[in-house]
């Protein structure tokens, strides 16, 4: 059994793009529609409830495109809103906290594991609590976890300011204390922060693993396809749609050089807030 339907993808803004980055690279088959809510981005800023609200209404536009399955493609939205997601979802729902957290206590060899996310992400706890809850799953009794916001990494992003000196200046200032702590693993629990990858690698060094959760949730995706018979199996032409909250021309500017081979093309706008939800 085939289903060509496509797997939707959500996050503030462009971040997300970096989880649909590694779908692609994992089940080139599957056709994808993505958006981008860069009209209300930041989420890692807002508060609960609001977070809530936008994601279940973004989850409403994509079930309205038919699609077949959801990825939650921002840590923030993944953080405070995959349980009410998964309960009202009528397609399954995917996160990005947990395969990371795996792929971080896998990756470690002195156990000291850093988190950088959103301010939003860091206070509810739930990335620390992931990893903790793996590592004990594997036996591992000698998990330390240093934890830092790192706000303005999504504005840099958002920007295109991938490799800049500003970015440097503040990746400095945001690491020093995970460097000075020794962590040997760092999970970008940001889906916008592997935009800044490189500039983060110089500034922690070769020693340290850097986690792009991205990955990991592409893993998931691929097997949950297979585990509910859903993949698009033989599909010579995948669909690659893409939505944005705010402009599209500024949307495909930003992306552009992250996505290559003229992607993103023919980005349609598309405001959420219509959706009437109860949080
Ligand atoms: N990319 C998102 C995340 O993974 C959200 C960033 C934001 O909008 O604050 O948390």
């Amino acid at each position: 059994m085939t289903d060509n339907r496509p797997i939707g993808v959500f996050d503030s803004g462009i971040g997300g793009l970096t989880v649909l980055r590694e779908i692609w690279e994992a089940v080139p088959e599957e056709s994808t529609i993505y958006f981008g809510d860069n009209s209300r981005s930041p989420y890692g800023t807002k508060s609960r409830s609001t977070i809530i609200r936008y994601s279940l209404q973004n989850m409403k536009f994509l079930e309205s495109r038919d699609v077949k399955m959801i990825v939650v493609a921002c840590n923030t939205a993944s953080a405070y809103a995959y349980e009410e997601l998964k309960a009202r979802a009528k397609v399954p729902v995917v996160e990005v906290v947990t395969p990371g957290a795996d792929v971080a206590c896998r990756a470690t060899k002195n156990g000291k594991i850093g988190i950088i996310a959103t301010k939003g992400t860091i206070s509810t706890g739930v990335y620390k609590k992931a990893v903790e809850d793996r590592a004990k799953e594997l036996g591992m009794n000698n998990i330390e976890i240093f934890q830092q916001a790192c706000p303005l990494f999504v504005s840099l992003a958002e920007e295109g300011w991938w490799d800049t000196e500003v970015t440097r200046l503040t990746a400095e200032e945001y690491l020093k204390p995970l460097k000075a702590a020794g962590v040997d693993t760092l999970v970008m629990a940001c889906t916008h922060y592997p935009l800044l990858s490189k500039v983060i690698k110089e500034v922690m060094g070769d020693g340290v693993v850097l986690v792009n959760t991205g990955e990991a949730t592409a893993r998931v995706v691929k097997e949950l396809l297979g585990s509910e018979g859903t993949a698009s199996e033989g599909n010579k032409c995948p669909v690659r749609e893409f939505y944005t909250s705010d402009e599209p021309e500024l949307f495909e500017q930003v992306a552009a050089p992250f996505l290559g081979e003229g992607l993103p093309s023919g980005t349609r706008h598309f405001t959420t807030d219509k959706y009437e939800v109860t949080v």
